[in-house]
């Protein structure tokens, strides 16, 4: 019923299949108001709609016509329709004229694709025992919903709404309930007071609470979020779909929706973008417009904006640029700025979802930056990898540093014990923004080279940096640190001062590639993979490693873009038979041995657990349940998705290991 296609941290680019059609994800429903409609939605560019069961029920009129004719043909929309269940109504007025038996069987009557049932929308900030009351209604409602559903006729999906006010243990437990009941979608709730006030941090700690309790395998749903302002923002919190009565809410009180904010129509001397309304009228002609006419342009430049952000939001997660897309939407609003400072807290969670090579580089467009999961994932290697006596700081040049980095190396200040320095025992690393450092041999993976940031540093970065090398020396009995960097810092507890010819860099190809076998598949694999008589072949044209032999048999070759190593049969097998399981490896069950072996792709549901270390993009060895060999490929998902989803491919097989 979903699955995913692309994946940027927690944001993917998915596929929802409905009854009534398959739409892609991220994704917006326009709100249809199934009396007043004036807008024909579709024409700018949506491919689901919501609009409100209840309100239908409620217009006796309405309600018959639903009944003898089906939704799809009262609203005039014959894609996926998504209808909620009188919940928001709830919310506003304290009491609405129907149960949630009733709402469910009627959903199911006018052939709705996607139902709600009648939860709780528990307002932010209430007191602690309003909360729970709630909760343990919604939760109720939520498992009577399942039980209702007609269970000849499954056609309509099910949305589980997670509540539970601003108290985020209450967010974890509801979400991890309604995970148990296994609905198809899991929209988050009571977040529209929260986006109204500008809490945008709390949204962060509502979203992220909720989402890291929810299955991966199924779709979530910001329920009431329509500015495309925090549509970047949510999509990388793994949010797959958001509802707008913004649009035409917003175009009633002559308000017009940018990715910047909002524009009051009586404050514009230019109108704010390209769309077909902005590049044909002005402020003026609108303001002289009738209010009806004036309506229906500004609502539809405000879906044409939306869409727009969705589109540009897609394309993002395609190519690996969507935090560098959320950095910049997250500086239209100091709030915005705030939530972005506490989505870094969640950066362990995020991280575990985020592939570890891209397409795009990492850009650094702030301090924020070296919160992210990039910049986490690259320290912890670093702490876990295998550290010899000393250790040599030089200053960054241009990448990848290793290229440009020859012969005298200059002065050095010396940190520890004092004595000759043995090239064969030390690791050399370069101190850069935003990776802190990084180790010569490794610098080409991906992001360590594939990296931009300012020539001029900011405080936040200065004091990173220094935290970093604080921390490392402690790793070495003895640091050099080169005076350029001493200078650039501003410390002087580093003495004494050193000169010395004998501090190079010697390049050594075979050191080099055992290094990033152990940063891309842990400690020990390049010795695992890269004994015997080996040879490396660089190509002619770039001088970059190309490929790796042992005697005649190719073990790895080393791709250009990334310079991560992709195995070869041999290389498969040395891995295996070296590296204890579960490392690298995804197990499948007994009924797709043979398939595995023949070199058939992976699909999720075959899957019985997966090292969870594993990251969309990482080469992983495909075992049976004994840990037999039986091909190797690409992960399209992280360990977690892997494990969760019963739909789509998981892994693009290289080779099976009986061909
Ligand atoms: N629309 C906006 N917020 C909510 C919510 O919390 N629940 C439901 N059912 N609909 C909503
Ligand atoms: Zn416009």
């Amino acid at each position: 019923m979903f699955e995913i296609k692309a994946k940027d941290n927690r944001g993917r680019v998915g596929v929802l299949k409905t009854n009534s059609g398959t739409i892609k994800t991220p994704n917006l429903m326009p709100v249809i108001h199934p009396r007043k409609q004036a807008i024909d939605v579709k024409k700018y560019g949506a491919d689901i709609v919501i609009t409100n069961a209840y309100l239908i029920y409620k217009d006796e009129e309405l309600k018959q016509e639903a009944i003898d004719k089906g939704l799809h043909e009262l609203i005039n929309f014959d894609g996926p329709i998504m209808t909620d269940s009188g919940s928001f109504q709830l919310s506003v007025y304290g009491d609405v004229d129907i149960t949630n038996k009733e709402v469910i069987e009627f959903q199911e009557l006018i052939k709705t694709d996607i139902g709600t049932s009648l939860d709780i929308p528990t307002a932010p900030f209430v007191d602690r025992e309003k909360a729970e009351e709630d909760l343990e209604i919604t939760l109720e409602r939520a498992k009577e919903a399942i039980d209702f559903r007609n269970k000849e006729n499954m056609e309509m999906k099910l949305n589980s709404v997670v509540q539970g006010s601003t108290f985020m243990d209450l967010r974890r437990f509801c979400a991890r309930e309604l995970t148990k009941l296994d609905a198809d979608l899991y929209p988050i709730g009571a977040v529209v007071p929260l986006m109204e006030s500008y809490h945008y941090k709390e949204l962060v700690d509502v979203v992220m609470n909720s989402v890291a309790n929810l299955p991966d395998s199924k779709p979530r749903h910001l329920m009431g979020a329509g500015h495309p302002m925090v549509f970047a923002l949510a999509v990388a919190m793994g949010c797959d779909l958001f509802d707008s009565a913004a649009y035409i809410l917003y175009a009633e009180d002559d308000r017009l929706l940018s990715t910047r904010g909002t524009y009051k129509l009586e404050n514009l001397q230019e109108m704010p973008c390209s769309c077909e309304v902005c590049s044909n009228y002005t402020p003026d002609d609108l303001r002289a417009m009738p209010k009806e006419e004036r309506r229906d342009l500004i609502a539809s430049h405000n879906l044409h904006v939306s869409f727009a952000e969705l589109r540009l939001i897609r394309q993002a997660i395609y190519e690996g640029s969507l935090m560098e897309l959320v950095e910049e939407r997250c500086r239209a609003h100091p709030k915005l700025l705030d939530a972005y400072r506490q989505l870094g807290k969640y950066m362990e969670d995020m991280e575990k979802y985020d592939p570890r090579s891209k397409k795009s580089a990492f850009f650094y467009t702030g301090p924020e930056s070296l919160s992210r999961s990039e910049v986490k994932r690259h320290m912890q290697k670093l702490r876990e990898m295998p550290k010899k006596r000393d250790l040599v700081i030089l200053p960054s040049s241009r990448k990848p540093y290793s290229k440009y980095i020859s012969g005298k190396l200059g002065e050095f200040y010396g940190y520890g014990a004092q004595r000759e320095i043995d090239l064969e025992n030390t690791d050399f690393m370069v101190l850069d923004i935003p990776f802190g450092l990084i180790p010569l041999d490794i610098d080409e993976v991906y992001p360590l080279s594939q990296n931009d940031a300012p020539r001029i540093k900011d405080v936040d970065s200065l004091e990173f940096i220094e935290d970093f090398i604080s921390e490392f020396v402690e790793y070495y009995e003895q640091t050099l640190i080169h005076s350029k960097i001493i200078k650039e810092l501003d410390i002087g507890l580093y003495t004494p001062h050193i000169q010395s010819d004998e501090i190079r860099y010697k390049k050594d190809d075979l050191k080099k590639v055992k290094a990033i076998a152990d940063y891309q598949f842990g400690n020990g694999a390049g010795k695992a993979l890269f004994t015997g008589n080996i040879n490396i072949e660089k190509s002619k044209k770039t001088g970059k490693i190309r490929h790796i032999y042992d005697g005649k048999v190719i073990i790895a070759n080393m791709r250009a873009s990334d310079s991560y190593l992709v195995l070869s049969k041999e290389g498969a097998k040395r891995l295996h038979s070296k590296m204890p399981y579960p490392q690298n490896r995804v197990v499948v069950n007994e009924d797709s041995v043979p398939f595995a072996l023949e070199g058939k792709s992976v699909f999720s549901k075959f899957i019985v657990s997966a090292d969870e270390n594993i990251r969309a993009n990482d080469e992983v060895l495909i075992v049976s349940e004994e840990d037999e060999l039986l091909a190797y490929g690409k992960a399209l998902l992280s360990a977690h998705e892997m494990n969760d989803f019963n739909t789509g491919q998981a892994i693009k097989t290289r080779k099976g290991m009986k061909k």
